[in-house]
């Protein structure tokens, strides 16, 4: 798990190239502007955009992925995560969805929260089970992000 500022001029310090290039083409889109939905970058590394309202973290699943890493970029909005970098217990996840590359769990164990705030991103690895989408402050906010597909085969 890798947490980062876009707006930091030195943001892609330490950063895989592969997700230091993909942020830095990132950072020279109009993020507020871009539409809902697919948006294809490479050949392999795709993002969905998204707008929904935040909600209680104990009514949402968490989830983790074998395949592709996410980076998670807040556009606007507030928006709290729920993540564990212990490694997880399988047996309490869904079956491995192949097709759509995850599993659920209601709950993570051992976890931690993050609060994003606009332009803040996270990258998540293979099997660091995260829950975003939740309320800050017990607040329902609505919000706009992108999450960006970049499979773990690309670092
Ligand atoms: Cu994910």
């Amino acid at each position: 798990m890798i947490i980062g500022d876009l707006t930091r001029a030195d943001f892609k310090r330490d950063l895989p190239k592969a997700i230091a290039d993909m942020c830095e083409y990132l950072n020279t889109l109009d993020l507020e502007g871009l539409e809902l939905g697919r948006h294809d970058i490479t050949e392999q590394v795709y993002m969905n955009v998204m707008s929904f309202d935040t909600a209680p973290a104990d009514s949402k699943q968490a989830e983790l992925h074998h395949k592709y890493i996410d980076v998670q970029v807040l556009i606007s909005g507030k928006e709290n995560i729920e993540y564990s970098v212990t490694y997880p217990t399988l047996s309490l996840y869904t079956e491995y969805n192949e097709e759509d590359d995850y599993r659920l769990t209601p709950e993570i164990e051992c976890k931690s929260t993050l609060s994003l705030r606009p332009k803040m991103f996270v990258v998540f690895l293979p099997y660091e089970p995260h829950k975003p989408g939740c309320n800050v402050d017990n607040q329902s906010v609505n919000l706009k992000k992108l999450v960006v597909k970049v499979p773990v085969d690309l670092i």
